[in-house]
């Protein structure tokens, strides 16, 4: 049973964890559009592909499922995510299946306003969110937010071009040069996030991992600390079963004086995820028994609190 990971770029530990799992079981296929993304040279085979946006894209990841005897697609990306969504059935006629979540969610996943109004709509605690700075300012003058507030892009990712504002003056000069802005309410609280897998067959949630954030470094968790709460498993399980996620997803939480925050998803293997496997939770084995038609049983919170998590750099070197 062979699986491929697109977009592996510098997630290499993601794919050892795959090869490992998949030892004696099958391989392990990773794809970049560039032969300078190190994670390529841990699966047991790589191809250098154009770009996701080239219009022969789809086609080629298609060919290379066939010639290579795959069963299960993921990307590491997120604008590939709803891309894949999209051409589900291609897949699906030649026998392989998509990890991950449906084409909706994978949009709204993507934008941060869509998910706040989805959140709002559904009754979970989340950051109050403008998309319109005249609506926001008129929300001021009225008392709904004060500042500080939280300035991003409504699609970015990788924390780029996020801002604290204080003032309307800074919202302007933000607003002036970047498009696609949006304006939230500014969280002050221990940043969480979890590790989830929901099973691809039978839908429920199977695994959770949290951990509290120490410390972040370019977007990404550079230390962090496992704990569990049954109040937030519940709060997880019951956000994600209304969601309708499906396989691997990763979701911003806040704390704020004991209240939970949702604040955002990716529907993909989170950037912090080798924390959940060393901890014991292995979702490349859930997603292989999944992709071999068994369904996972009930293990969350099956992994030690207070177990730290902390990053530091390697290097790949390669003769071409
Ligand atoms: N409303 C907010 N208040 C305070 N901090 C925030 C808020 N939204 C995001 N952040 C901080 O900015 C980081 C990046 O924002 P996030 O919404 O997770 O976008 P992405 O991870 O896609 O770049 C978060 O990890 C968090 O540290
Ligand atoms: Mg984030």
């Amino acid at each position: 049973m062979n699986i491929l990971i697109l977009s592996a770029g510098t997630r290499n530990k993601i794919v050892e964890y795959f090869v490992k799992t998949l030892v004696g079981r099958g391989k392990v296929i990773a794809t970049d559009m560039s032969n300078l993304a190190p994670a390529i040279y841990e699966a047991d085979k790589y191809y250098i592909v154009p770009s996701m946006t080239d219009a022969g894209y789809i086609d080629t990841v298609i060919d290379i499922c066939k010639k290579e005897d795959i069963k299960g697609v993921l990307s590491l990306i997120d604008p590939e995510l709803s891309l894949l969504a999209k051409n589900k059935e291609k897949f699906e006629e030649i026998g392989v299946k998509i990890v991950g979540s449906s084409y909706d969610l994978c949009e709204m996943s993507l934008d941060k306003y869509k998910m706040y109004l989805w959140l709002k709509d559904k009754g979970y605690n989340c950051a109050k969110s403008y998309i319109d700075k005249d609506e926001f300012y008129k929300a001021v003058e009225s008392g709904k937010i004060t500042y500080p507030v939280f300035v991003k892009p409504a699609r970015g990712s990788a924390s780029i071009s996020i801002s604290k504002a204080y003032d309307k003056e800074s919202i302007e000069i933000l607003f002036s040069h970047n498009d696609g802005l949006m304006i939230q309410e500014y969280l002050q609280g221990q940043e969480i996030g979890a590790d989830v897998y929901i099973d691809m067959i039978s839908g429920e949630i199977v695994s959770i991992f949290t951990k509290k954030k120490i410390k972040m470094r370019a977007g990404e968790t550079d230390k962090a600390v496992s704990f569990k709460d049954e109040r937030l498993f519940e709060l997880i399980k019951d956000f994600v079963s209304k969601a309708g996620y499906r396989g691997q997803i990763d979701i911003d939480i806040f704390d704020i004086e004991g209240e939970y925050y949702i604040s955002e998803v990716n529907p993909r293997f989170g950037g912090g995820y080798p924390h959940a496997y060393e901890c014991g939770c292995n979702h490349m084995k859930l997603i292989c028994d999944n992709l071999e038609g068994k369904i996972n049983g009930n293990t969350i919170g099956e992994y030690k609190s207070g177990i730290y998590m902390m990053k530091y750099n390697e290097i790949c070197i390669k003769e071409f």
